[in-house]
């Protein structure tokens, strides 16, 4: 597990590759039912963005360690289109998709971290953690 695991976002199908990758991931880490449901529901939003808005990226899994404390960091990155305004894709509702404008925030709350980085023309990575319990 110390390698981690990666899911490449091609096609809608591996929107559902990466939720499983994660969620069993998570379970391996030790991570209970609700959890692995959280995180395998903020990687599914994540990993749909990029199919949507950047049309290929990718997903990595892996564990992770701090301060004796052990946890899952996920890295979605893609060489997208970017955001130009992270506080505004960030509110609730906010979509350029007619969509339900809940991805981004709704997966940031299901998170314990949760960082955008994102430079427009150029792509986007985000990476989130969480801690197990
Ligand atoms: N990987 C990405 N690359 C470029 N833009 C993105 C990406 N992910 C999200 N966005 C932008 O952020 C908005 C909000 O995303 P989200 O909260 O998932 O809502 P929704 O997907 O329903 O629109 C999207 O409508 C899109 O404009
Ligand atoms: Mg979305």
């Amino acid at each position: 597990m110390a390698q981690g695991k990666v899911a490449a976002i091609r096609s809608d199908l591996d929107i559902v590759i990466a939720r499983t990758m994660a969620r069993d991931t998570a379970k391996a880490l030790g991570f209970g039912a609700i959890d692995q449901a959280r995180i395998a529901t903020a990687v599914s939003e994540l990993a749909r963005n990029i199919y949507l808005y950047a049309g290929t990226g990718s997903v990595s899994v892996r564990e992770i360690e701090r301060s004796g404390r052990k946890g899952i960091e996920i890295i979605c990155e893609d060489q997208g289109p970017g955001i130009s305004s992270i506080d505004l894709v960030m509110q609730d509702g906010y979509s350029t998709s007619r969509g339900m404008g809940m991805g981004l925030p709704g997966a940031k709350r299901l998170m314990d971290e949760f960082e955008i980085r994102s430079i427009e023309g150029q792509g986007t990575t985000i990476t989130s953690r969480k801690w197990r319990t």
